[in-house]
């Protein structure tokens, strides 16, 4: 079977910059609050009007770039994403269509916010019998258009971004090797952390925007107990099943909700928090966005070099959880 390397990463990040402030004048939240909670100190959030294609053809650009792959090379475009620009057709063909792909096949992932790491475990599936030699993998969401403004438990964590990868085959050379991706869903939960409205049980209608339906509904504290430990599971699962032990990672990159879970999870896992990649405290939880960000941050600033080993670590809606190890 092929070995599948990450070739280029890419991301982007909106320009407007939210800080705690904002939400101050309009729930009753304070900065200290929402730092101490959370770590977050500020959100970036697109222009009303965009949406997320807007975010993932630059994220892609960049990824490609990097990899000195054209867009007409790639066979297979996977996007993790629960915030598409439309109900249909998938966000993958928008993509696909924007950075000129035509030889693409092109589907969505839903897997909220483990959909980057859903999206490399199918890539991987796709490429390793040595078919679709390259593969683009986005995890991207617009989160700040679908939160209650009004509900302090959810408005003041969320940001909007997206993240890419251009996956190809290894070629043995330290170019890297994604050694495994470990998934997990349990449906028994979707009710923790649920969008109801506008999809086919509760179709858009005014009593359904009336009620904010359309809105993220999440029992926060309940969802950070299944977190943390869902999130230790799986890593744990993935490092066992490549005999890989903590102290061999390079760098961990957990997803990016809430600084506290992460802490708390980097301390079971025994892995020290200098090797934690942390981008939550400017760009708030971007669910699918979270890990392609950060790893392309740390790898533009030169924090992950070639050769490194990474664990990546998720958990969503769904609930769907898991985590990925690679090589870079
Ligand atoms: N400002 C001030 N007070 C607040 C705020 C706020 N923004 N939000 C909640 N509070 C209050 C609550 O009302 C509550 O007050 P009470 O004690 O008087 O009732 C108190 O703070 C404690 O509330 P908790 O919900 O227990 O607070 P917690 O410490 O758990 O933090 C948080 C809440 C930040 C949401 C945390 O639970 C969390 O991060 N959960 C996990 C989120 C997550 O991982 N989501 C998954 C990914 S998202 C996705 O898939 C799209």
């Amino acid at each position: 079977m092929k070995k599948i390397s990450i070739k280029g990463t890419g991301s982007y990040i909106p320009d407007r910059v939210v800080p705690n402030s904002y939400f101050e004048k309009i729930v009753d939240t304070t900065d200290e609050w929402i730092i101490t909670r959370t770590g977050i100190q500020t959100r970036r959030m697109i222009e009303p009007g965009q949406a997320l294609s807007d975010m993932a053809t630059p994220a892609s650009e960049h990824a490609l770039e990097m990899a000195g792959i054209s867009p007409e090379k790639l066979d297979l475009i996977i996007v993790g994403t629960s915030s598409a620009d439309m109900l249909t057709p998938s966000a993958a063909c928008i993509l696909q269509h924007r950075l000129g792909a035509q030889n693409a096949v092109a589907f969505d992932v839903n897997a909220a916010c483990p959909g980057f790491l859903y999206g490399l475990a199918v890539a991987q599936k796709f490429m390793q019998d040595g078919s679709h030699p390259y593969t683009l993998v986005v995890g991207g969401e617009v989160i700040s258009n679908r939160i209650d403004y009004k509900d302090k438990t959810t408005c003041v964590l969320f940001g909007d971004g997206a993240g890419a990868v251009v996956l190809g085959h290894s070629d043995g050379n330290g170019d890297g090797e994604i050694l495994t991706t470990d998934l997990h869903s349990d449906g028994n939960l979707w009710n923790l952390l649920y969008m109801p409205g506008g999809g086919s049980r509760i179709p858009p209608s005014h009593q359904m925007l009336k009620e904010g339906l359309h809105y993220l509904k999440m029992q926060g504290n309940e969802v950070f107990k299944y977190a943390v430990r869902t999130m230790v599971d799986s890593a744990l699962k993935a490092m066992e099943s490549k005999g890989i032990t903590s102290e061999e990672i390079d760098w961990f990159i957990p997803h990016q909700a809430n600084l506290r879970i992460m802490e708390v999870v980097a301390e079971r896992l025994e892995i020290p928090l200098e090797k934690v990649v942390i981008t939550i405290h400017k760009y708030g939880n971007t669910s699918a966005a979270s890990i392609p960000v950060a790893l392309d941050e740390a790898v533009r600033s030169g924090q992950i070099q070639r050769g490194n080993l990474i664990l990546a670590n998720s958990f969503g809606a769904g609930f769907t959880w898991g985590a990925s190890l690679f090589r870079f």
